[in-house]
């Protein structure tokens, strides 16, 4: 028979087998959704002159979006103590991901997408966090964005606690997939006063002049269950070849803007959640 010393021994060994567990399920989660779906990369990695990500400037910034109200530097977020977010506790880089206010209290601007991080749960963001931690820390200062419109002066009140979203509800976890994380719906629906128009979400037309430095006009097309207009009639498996391949219905390459190189990697669980949710919200089209 066992002794109580032993029993004891075992009992410590498997707590602490089961914290490694959790740390490693943490990092992998975080891992996956920084490169896939979420795509902090689309934004805070530069391109080469390929036009893809440079990787061993992963996340490290000065990604340039130039639109008529600004022009946007996207920030260094590796843990370089100095260019980067190195120096930032757990909390403050929570804070500024769904709250968009820095450490020194200023707040970040667009196109961050901020709103909807708001609603990145818990678990999420801490993943994404537990994960920037492990990336190679690169030196590298990025210029101060430039506004020509007024900041908010918040996104809202703090965040306190948002609880995950249950897959077993296909739809709802499809709605988070697709505007919390992936921000699908605020490139594919009509901004107002720089806001999403909830009334006509998925409609598209947002127009993206030079994304990415290539030289080119991409216009977010529709994205609602609309036979004509949306893709209403396209087979799941068409949906899911545009999203990771960038490939339309009709076989045309899709241009940039929609984080492709990232999207490659969504799981098929996520995708087919985003496309029971692109199914059911209502249909959009222009008279
Ligand atoms: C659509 C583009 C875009 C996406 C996607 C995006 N960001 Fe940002 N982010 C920016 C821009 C641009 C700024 C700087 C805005 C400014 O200068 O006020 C910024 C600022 C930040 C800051 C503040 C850093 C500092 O030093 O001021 C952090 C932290 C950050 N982003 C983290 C993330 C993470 C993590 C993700 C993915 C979960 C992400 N961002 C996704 C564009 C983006
Ligand atoms: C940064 C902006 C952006 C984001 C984020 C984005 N898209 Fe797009 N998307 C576009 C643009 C622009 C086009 C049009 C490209 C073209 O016509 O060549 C497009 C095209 C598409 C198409 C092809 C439609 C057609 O008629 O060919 C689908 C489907 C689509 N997006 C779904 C999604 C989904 C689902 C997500 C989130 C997982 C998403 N997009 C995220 C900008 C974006």
């Amino acid at each position: 028979m066992a002794t109580l010393l032993e029993l004891m021994l075992v009992a410590c060994f498997l707590s602490a087998r089961s914290e490694a567990t959790e740390e490693e399920e943490l990092l992998a989660r975080g891992d996956y959704l920084v490169n896939s779906i979420v795509a902090c990369g689309n934004c805070h990695t530069p391109r080469g002159d390929d036009h893809k990500p440079i990787a061993e400037m992963h996340l490290a910034g000065a990604f340039q979006v130039d639109r008529a109200e600004f022009t946007a530097y996207s920030p260094n977020i590796t843990p370089d103590h100095e260019t980067g977010i190195g120096a930032w506790s757990d909390e403050e880089i929570i804070r500024a991901i769904r709250e968009g206010v820095r450490p020194d209290g200023t707040v970040i601007g667009p196109p961050m997408p901020i709103r909807v991080y708001r609603e990145m749960s818990d678990t999420d963001v801490r993943a994404i966090v537990a994960y920037l931690r492990t990336i190679a820390p690169v030196r590298n200062s990025v210029p101060r964005s430039e506004y020509n419109i007024p900041l908010p002066e918040s996104y809202g009140p703090p965040v306190d606690a948002v609880p995950d979203v249950p897959r077993e509800d296909t739809v709802a976890y499809g709605a988070y997939v697709s505007n919390a994380l992936g921000h699908c719906m605020e490139c594919h629906t009509p901004l107002v006063k720089g806001a999403p128009d909830l009334s006509r979400t998925g409609l598209g037309g947002n127009v993206f002049v030079k994304p990415h430095g290539i030289e080119l006009v991409a216009v977010s097309a529709n994205i609602s269950p609309h036979p004509e207009q949306g893709i209403g009639a396209w087979t799941d498996d068409e949906i899911k070849r545009a999203i990771t391949q960038a490939t339309s219905r009709d076989g045309r390459p899709l241009q940039p803007a929609m984080p492709f190189y990232f999207y490659e990697k969504v799981s098929d669980e996520d995708l087919e959640a985003i496309i029971a949710y692109l199914r059911s919200i209502p249909p959009q089209a222009i008279e």
